[in-house]
């Protein structure tokens, strides 16, 4: 391979001086690190070392993309005309590729469409799931755009010990989370891989031309498949970059091979589109832009996210009122001291404390959130105070979603999963 994306960021040529980021890239085929000292951040595994989490900052720079300035925020409230969601004002959502080329595109008039997805491995979604579909509902009004949802079902049975059955079953559950998030049925397509192939012939050629553009070295290289892999995961990479491509919708963008996308996911999603980036002008197509997002961390604190097999680390959207107390209260991550004396002397820390970073996710008032900041961090307020706020906020929140969820019916999920015309011409 030349000098392309998947090369520099992780494939299995090295570039001169640049050994030592392709060793960062790599794992082994279950997902362990090769290297002991960096943040591992990969599509199967997430483990920072230090308290505080990963370190985006290093990310950006080993992965090769470009941070999220205050200019570009400003820029893109400019072009849309309202101001910036709190997860990007915040730096939640803190990469990009591309984007400045998106913005382009909106200003020139010209379309693109929004591509995001989801791996049904669980019936319950948790927060950390909802962080990214948050956002695209958001960049979805901002833009005013087409958006697809990808549900990979087949990942699920691949990497997981789920049966066909399951994994589908499991893809229509977290369809009908993804719209309680309220995206607009006129403007969003959701599909499921196990049904998608078999309706849209046009989704399965893209898969075939993406894959006989990657070579088994490129894969290991970029995913660190091993030898005792099954090929369907070696394949996998392919299906999750077909919906980068406009003509696997001809339903929605008819033959038009000249619409990017802009996927709105979370960091360790890279990889698959670094290696779209590589191929898809090779055959003829815009790259994907990317926006990524840093990881909603697990309960007992940032050096892990969220994660739906280990329950205690998770506040799934189908918890109780009780529950989500119960599990902040008990599980949590304080950043705060022992005593209560101690606190009022030295104050919290809120960069390690788990309530006031699931705060900066979900609280929408910015001057309320600066003074919490202050508050805990003089020692003014109590863990226990702060645990509170957030308890109330997750509680609101989580509610809303359940009603939301509930007048989700079968048939609604059908009309969202049909492939049709959107309300776009193309
Ligand atoms: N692999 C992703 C997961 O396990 C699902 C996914 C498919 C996705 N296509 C995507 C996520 C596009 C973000 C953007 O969750």
């Amino acid at each position: 391979m030349t000098n392309t994306e998947t090369a520099q960021n992780g494939g299995a040529t090295a570039l001169p001086g640049m050994e030592d980021q392709l060793e960062n890239m790599r794992v082994s085929g279950d997902g362990a690190p090769s290297e002991e000292d960096e943040d591992i951040v990969n599509p199967w595994t997430v483990c920072g070392k230090a308290d505080t989490g990963i370190d985006y900052d290093k990310l950006i720079k080993r992965f090769g993309c470009e941070k999220i300035t205050p200019e570009l925020v400003e820029r893109l409230e400019k072009i849309t005309g309202i101001p910036a969601h709190p997860l990007l004002k915040r730096g939640i959502f803190f990469s990009h590729r591309d984007l400045k080329a998106i913005l382009d595109r909106k200003e020139a008039g010209k379309p693109f469409y929004l591509y995001t997805g989801r791996g049904p491995s669980s019936h319950a979604m948790h927060l950390g799931h909802l962080v990214p579909f948050m956002f695209t509902k958001w960049l979805q009004e901002a833009f005013d755009v087409p958006l697809v949802i990808q549900l990979t079902d087949d990942e699920k049975f691949l990497w997981k010990n789920l049966t066909v059955e399951e994994a589908q079953k499991c893809a229509v559950e977290n369809a009908k989370d993804i719209i309680a998030c309220g995206f607009d049925k006129e403007k969003t397509f959701i599909f499921a891989d196990f049904s998608y192939i078999g309706q849209c012939p046009q989704f399965y050629q893209n898969i075939a031309l993406i894959s006989r553009s990657i070579t088994f070295n490129q894969a290991k290289g970029c995913f660190g498949f091993g030898d005792s892999d099954c090929i369907g995961k070696i394949h996998f990479p392919s299906i999750e970059a077909a919906p980068c491509l406009a003509t696997s919708f001809p339903h929605i963008f008819k033959k038009r091979k000249d619409i990017p996308c802009l996927i709105p996911c979370a960091i360790d999603q890279d990889p698959y589109f670094r290696m779209t980036r590589d191929v898809s002008p090779k055959l003829g197509f815009h790259k994907p832009a990317l926006m990524h997002s840093s990881f909603f961390p697990a309960l007992q604190g940032a050096k892990t996210k969220m994660s739906a097999s280990d329950e205690n680390s998770a506040i799934f959207l189908t918890d109780t009122a009780n529950q989500i107390k119960k599990k902040i209260n008990k599980y949590a991550f304080s950043g705060g001291q022992t005593t209560v004396e101690e606190h009022r002397a030295l104050g919290g820390n809120c960069d390690v404390d788990i309530s006031y970073q699931y705060l900066r996710f979900f609280y929408e008032d910015d001057e309320k959130l600066a003074q919490i900041k202050e508050d805990y961090t003089s020692g003014k307020l109590l863990t226990g105070e702060l645990k509170a706020i957030l308890i109330a906020e997750l509680q609101k929140l989580v509610a809303e979603i359940q009603k939301r969820r509930a007048t989700v019916t079968d048939k609604v999920v059908e009309e969202f999963m049909t492939p049709r015309p959107l309300k776009y011409n193309f």
